[in-house]
């Protein structure tokens, strides 16, 4: 739905905070928008990491062989591409504007390599989602979803939205069938328009600012400014957030998005929270530290692969 209906509750923001330059993999500058310290404020969602570069030197040497169990990769790339493998011999290539859903489940070892476009510009990001008790030792599968099988849609206030999973104005995208019944989605908003979005009502919500800067919070109504005088609006919840800014919402069934004198773009996701306890290291999240020490001693002693 693009237009809410009456009786609605507006998410307002919960929190914002900004992505933490940082380092992973075999050196590959990235920033970190959530990671290991927000757990369980993000729930089911374990880690968001953002790279953008023009310089090969800071991503060609990749994320090398590595083990995951428990949890999901979800890999979007918007520039440049990414090579991966695993141990059992499925590979390929991840090209701008596709997107790879990799249920690790069980287990997968695989490796993950940024190339550059043509002029070494690398641009994507990796969202990490938890897998409940019941599925972390699920068969693993990946979904590899090319550009363009991800609709675009063209909503009716001004947005253009590509579904990757989850629906937006009666348009659903190819991902479906994941147990935290995800919605992602990348808004692209023109100045002067609204992105007005019915998110489900238990889900966690957040949204990560790509480009430019928006209101993410229509308790700030900019439109009636001048008229109320500046001390009506709570100034925690009016912030215009600009890129690499991470917004959490509160819970309720809208959210609301606009974008005035510039454009902004930003992902936004809502997942069910899964409510279970956090084993995680490195790659692999569990429920319980004897689950993670079974994970590494079987990881060190060959016999990961189930
Ligand atoms: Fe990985």
């Amino acid at each position: 739905m693009t237009t809410a209906s009456r009786g609605e509750s507006r998410r307002r923001i919960k929190k914002v905070w900004k992505s933490q330059p940082t380092m992973e993999g075999a050196g590959v500058h990235l920033r970190r928008a959530f990671g290991f310290q927000e757990v369980p404020q993000l729930d089911p969602f374990l880690l968001l990491d953002a790279f953008k570069s023009g310089n090969p030197e800071e991503y060609k040497r990749g994320f090398p062989w590595h083990p995951h169990r428990g949890m999901e990769t979800i890999t979007y790339i918007l520039d440049g591409e990414v090579e991966h493998g695993d141990s059992l011999g499925n590979g390929g290539v991840i090209s701008a504007g596709d997107v790879q859903w990799m249920t690790a489940g069980s287990g997968i070892i695989h490796q993950e390599m940024p190339k550059g476009d043509r002029k070494g510009q690398m641009w994507g990001f990796q969202l990490w989602t938890n897998l409940p008790a019941m599925s972390k030792m699920m068969d693993p599968r990946y979904r590899e979803i090319k550009s363009s099988e991800i609709p675009l849609v063209n909503t009716p206030d001004g947005a253009s939205v590509r579904v990757i999973s989850g629906e937006v104005a009666g348009v659903r995208g190819p991902v479906r069938d994941i147990v935290t019944d995800p919605e992602f989605v990348d808004v692209s908003l023109p100045a002067g328009k609204s992105f007005r979005h019915q998110v489900k009502e238990g889900h966690t919500v957040f949204a990560y600012v790509i480009e430019g800067e928006g209101y993410f919070d229509e308790g700030r109504d900019a439109f009636a400014r001048q008229e109320v005088g500046a001390n009506y609006f709570d100034m925690s919840r009016q912030c215009l957030c600009a890129t690499d800014t991470v917004i959490l919402y509160e819970p309720g069934d809208t959210i609301a998005v606009t974008a005035e004198e510039s454009p902004v773009r930003f992902l936004l996701a809502s997942g069910k929270p899964l409510q279970e306890p956090v084993a995680w290291y490195g790659p692999i999240v569990m429920n319980t530290q004897e689950e993670l020490q079974t994970a590494f001693e079987e990881y060190s002693t060959g016999t990961f692969l189930h």
